[in-house]
């Protein structure tokens, strides 16, 4: 990979991982009846995230990334996990706008309407698909709680190796090598 390559795939990492994390977080607590006024914001960069993670996909399939665990034990699972959160990142968003799309509720993006609102005569949300919106809640609400549990064990397997083996895994995916 050259080292342009390697900066992109940092780059497109760090921020995918300032909006998951924005967006597990987000939407964990607005789910818990704390704060409407987050389901617009956290539709919304949704949305983004998954522009995101399409970029970052084409970027991966053009550029693989060389994972530090490369010729060790683990690897398989490493490449397991890593392709489990990828394949998160997109399931989590179309599941989102599934459950919102069908149950009526309508997404903006920052005052962009993509999917309508619809209302009965008397206010009330009206679904346009009811099943099919309960079949996205479900998977956005079971996959939101498991990807947040491997989230949480790849951040730890991430800080084990630079406290606690003093290996470059997380130095790399900060700072690139130039070996051009
Ligand atoms: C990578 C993107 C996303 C992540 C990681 C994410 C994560 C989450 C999580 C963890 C929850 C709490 C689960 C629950 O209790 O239901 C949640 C709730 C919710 N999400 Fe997302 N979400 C994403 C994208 C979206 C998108 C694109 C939409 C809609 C366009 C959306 C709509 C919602 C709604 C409406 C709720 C509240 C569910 C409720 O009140 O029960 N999410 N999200
Ligand atoms: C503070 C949070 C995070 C830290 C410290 C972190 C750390 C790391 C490190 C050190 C690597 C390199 C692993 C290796 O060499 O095998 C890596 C790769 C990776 N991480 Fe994270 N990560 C974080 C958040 C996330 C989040 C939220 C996601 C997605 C849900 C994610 C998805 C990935 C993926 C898919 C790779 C493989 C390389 C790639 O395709 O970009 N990371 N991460």
């Amino acid at each position: 990979m050259t080292f342009q390559a390697q900066q992109v795939t940092r780059v497109l990492h760090w921020l995918s991982a300032l909006f998951i994390i924005g967006l597990l977080g987000s939407g964990i607590y607005m789910a818990d009846g704390n704060d409407y006024a987050l389901y617009d914001w956290h539709k919304a960069f949704g949305v983004i995230a998954l522009l995101l993670v399409i970029i970052r996909l084409y970027h991966r399939k053009v550029n693989p990334w060389q994972s530090s665990a490369k010729g060790s034990q683990h690897e398989k699972y490493v490449q397991l996990m890593h392709q489990f959160l990828l394949t998160a990142c997109v399931l989590m968003p179309i599941s989102g706008l599934i459950y919102s799309g069908l149950g009526g509720f309508g997404v903006d993006v920052f005052g962009i309407e993509i999917i309508p609102h619809r209302y009965s005569e008397n206010g009330q949300v009206l679904a346009f698909n009811q099943a099919g919106s309960d079949i996205g809640k479900a998977i956005h609400y079971y996959l939101g709680y498991l990807m947040t549990a491997l989230v949480i064990i790849h951040v730890a397997a991430a800080l084990k190796h630079h406290f606690f083996d003093k290996d470059n895994t997380l130095s790399a995916m900060i700072k690139a090598k130039n070996n051009d």
